[in-house]
Formats: structure tokens, C-alpha cells, sequence
């Protein structure tokens, strides 16, 4: 073992040492880096300057990485990289209600990323170039912890249900007002159905919702939609929670396939937050 995970409290989330920026990775890091995810659910890398090459390099270790569909959100020199800013090109911050605000707000619910994909993403590493001082951290949800302690009646009901998960309702439900999509593009996202209960490789289980789910499967829509609420509640009780409170240079992987997270508001209209995510894409359905 040559990477050192320091735990963070609650036994969920760890930082990872002896990552440095001229470390060659190699196949044992790749098998440490992947262990680590699935083992802590949040990494941190904290310390020096990421560039993007290196950040690219990182995604990789985990997998292939995905290229989002919006061109001009993209990295100039590396289209693997999203970014995430409520900069605007001109150099002035957005207002609250234009798109690109908009955008950012929506992941102030809890969701697990691109849940609304056949097979959805494995992880996504975001990096903080520049934060607020205030606000705009994000919560870390472990949803190992919140299936096993999820009450009885409730761990009875989520049990063998499944969940429609759709990007055209969590899109249409963004707390901002979003452009409606025309039905070319709804075409693209038909709504896709996973298990409740997530089971993983090495058998562990755990919850596998968020701001994607339009609906429980074959039950009626608003007792459905009361009942994931229900659990979505207990399942983002404090003692579940990783709260992560950005320093510059700060680069915090996750595991999407166990864990849910939102971003805490901020004065998005006042104060600058740029951050780059990569998303490594992911290899097996939920089953
Ligand atoms: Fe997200």
C-alpha cells in the first residue's frame, strides 16, 4: 500500500496522502485509488495546484471519463472537463435567474450524478480553483449507513421496489425555470427504472435514489413520491453526512454508486465559485 486514506470522523470520507503531482500512476495506484473509493465513498486531495492535464490523468485512473453534452461548458484545451462557474465568459458573475444560475442551483437537491442513465457514472472528481469564503459547500450523504439504519417499516417497504429515475422531471422540477425541452431532445432521455436497494460487487447494499426519481415504480405517483420523500429524509439525517468546506486547490472524488450530495447555497450572485469536475462513466446497471 503506498497511498495512506486518514479517515475523516463518522467513518465516512477519507483524505488521501502521498498523491503528488509528478507520481506516475500506475496499475497498483489505479487498483489503491479504486479500492479507497468504494471504501470511503468521499476522497479528498488537498494541497497543491491540480492542472488540468494531471486532473484528466486522475479521472482516468478510475475509468472512462465522460464528455458532457454542453460544448460550451467545456474545458478549451480538455473537453473531458466540465466547468463549473458562475462566472461568466465576460468576467462578470451571473444573474440568480439566467441559465447558467439556474444550472447551478439545481444541485442543491440531493441527487447521485446522472442517475437517469441505463448504466449512470461511477464517480465524479471535482476541483476548486476559486470558492466563496462563505456557503457553497457540499454534503456528502452515505447511503451504506442510511439503508442500514433506515427504520424497519421503511427498510420493509424500499425492499425489492424500484424507482423511475427521468432527467426530463428533474429538469422540469428544477427549483429555477429552466428552458423546456423540445421532444427531439426529451427523446434522448427516456426515463430508466433501477432497484431501490443498490446492490454492489462485493454484496453490500445500500439506497440508490435522489433528485432524479420522478416515481416509485407501479405504485400511484403522489404516495410514491410522499413515500420517497419519507425516506429521503431519514436517509440525509445529519449523522449520515459529510459536510466538505472547499479550500482552493481542494479536489474531492466521490463514489456515486453509494453516495447521494447537493451543494450548499451561496451568494451566487455576488460571490465567484469556479470549480472543474470530471466524470468517470460507469461500466455495470445498477442491479
Ligand atoms: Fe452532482
Amino acid at each position: 500500500m503506498t497511498l495512506k486514506f486518514e479517515q475523516f470522523d463518522n467513518q465516512f470520507g477519507a483524505r488521501i496522502h502521498g498523491l503528488h503531482e509528478d507520481r506516475i500512476i500506475g496499475q497498483q495506484l489505479v487498483e489503491e485509488l479504486a479500492a479507497g473509493l468504494t471504501e470511503h465513498g468521499v476522497l479528498l486531495m488537498r494541497g497543491g495546484e491540480i492542472s488540468p492535464r494531471r486532473l484528466v490523468e486522475l479521472g482516468r485512473a478510475f475509468g472512462e471519463l465522460e464528455i458532457l453534452p454542453e460544448p460550451d461548458k467545456r474545458h478549451p484545451d480538455h473537453p473531458e472537463i466540465f466547468d463549473l462557474t458562475n462566472v461568466r465568459k465576460d468576467g462578470a458573475v451571473v444573474d440568480f435567474e439566467e441559465p447558467q444560475a439556474v444550472f447551478l442551483r439545481g444541485t442543491e437537491r440531493w441527487h447521485t450524478d446522472s442517475s437517469f442513465r441505463k448504466v449512470p457514472c461511477l464517480c465524479t472528481m471535482l476541483y476548486a480553483v476559486e470558492v466563496p469564503d462563505a456557503g457553497g459547500e457540499t454534503q456528502f450523504a452515505n447511503m451504506y449507513a442510511a439503508l442500514e439504519q433506515l427504520p424497519d417499516d421503511l427498510r420493509y417497504v424500499v425492499n425489492g421496489k424500484r424507482l423511475i429515475h427521468s432527467y426530463v422531471y428533474s429538469r422540469a422540477n428544477n427549483p429555477g425555470r429552466m428552458d423546456p425541452m423540445s421532444p427531439e431532445e426529451e427523446a434522448k432521455y427516456p426515463a430508466v427504472s433501477h432497484p431501490w436497494v443498490r446492490t454492489h460487487k462485493d454484496g453490500r447494499q445500500s439506497l440508490y435514489m435522489g433528485g432524479h426519481v420522478s416515481h416509485v415504480e407501479g405504485m400511484d405517483l403522489d404516495e410514491g413520491r410522499e413515500l420517497v420523500e419519507e425516506v429521503l429524509v431519514a436517509a440525509t439525517k445529519s449523522e449520515f453526512v459529510y459536510e466538505h468546506h472547499w479550500a482552493e486547490n481542494d479536489l474531492v472524488i466521490w463514489d456515486n454508486r453509494s453516495t447521494l450530495h447537493r451543494l450548499r447555497p451561496y451568494e451566487i450572485s455576488a460571490r465567484r465559485r469556479i470549480m472543474r469536475r470530471v466524470t468517470v462513466a460507469g461500466v455495470d446497471p445498477v442491479r
